[in-house]
């Protein structure tokens, strides 16, 4: 049992991710995938292959993976990443507004979006980045018995 109660459901978390766009194509390729820390094609930045494990423990001062990339901060430590599960939706709204809406859920917003997102605060992405929207919703869980036990008098 959760320490949060019997109730289950889980949080969903949204973010409405503006790109600056020609900024980041400005780039070469290369410090695209030192600001992201992983290659286009999935391989991380210290040559594991997409399917494994980086090691940042034999690379402490970022040099094959920058400190300050997207992969790292939001992962410091691969044993124990943040539980989540996330996903991204890209955009383009016609008007030279593009970007992701960024989407997870988790079952604790500490352990989860808020922890990345304040470790994400120091990231080389960060300014190529504008949030204009969003927001936290719960997701209950099938049934009723989490509204029963909002109201409940104990
Ligand atoms: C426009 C905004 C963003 C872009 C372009 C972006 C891009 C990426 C890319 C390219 C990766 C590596 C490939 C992958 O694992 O999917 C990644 C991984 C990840 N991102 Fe983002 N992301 C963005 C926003 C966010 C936000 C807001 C969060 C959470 C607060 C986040 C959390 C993560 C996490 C946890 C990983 C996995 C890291 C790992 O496995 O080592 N991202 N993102």
């Amino acid at each position: 049992m959760s320490p949060h109660g019997r109730s289950g459901g889980s949080y969903q978390v949204v973010r409405i991710i503006r790109l600056a766009t020609e900024l980041w194509d400005k780039d070469s390729v290369d410090e695209q995938e030192r600001i992201t820390g992983r290659r286009r094609d999935g391989r991380w930045l210290d040559g594991a292959p997409v399917d494994e494990q980086p090691n940042y423990r034999a690379d402490p001062r970022g040099s094959l993976t920058p400190l300050d990339s997207h992969v790292r901060l939001a992962t410091p430590d691969r044993r124990n990443p943040a539980p989540l599960v996330r996903r991204g939706y890209s955009y383009d709204r016609g008007d030279g507004d593009t970007g992701l809406v960024f989407s997870c859920f988790q079952r604790d917003l500490a352990d989860g979006f808020e922890a990345v997102q304040k470790r994400l605060e120091g990231e080389s992405m960060a300014k190529y980045l504008l949030t204009t929207g969003g927001g936290y919703f719960f997701v209950p869980p099938p049934g009723d018995a989490w509204a029963e036990a909002l109201t409940s008098v104990r």
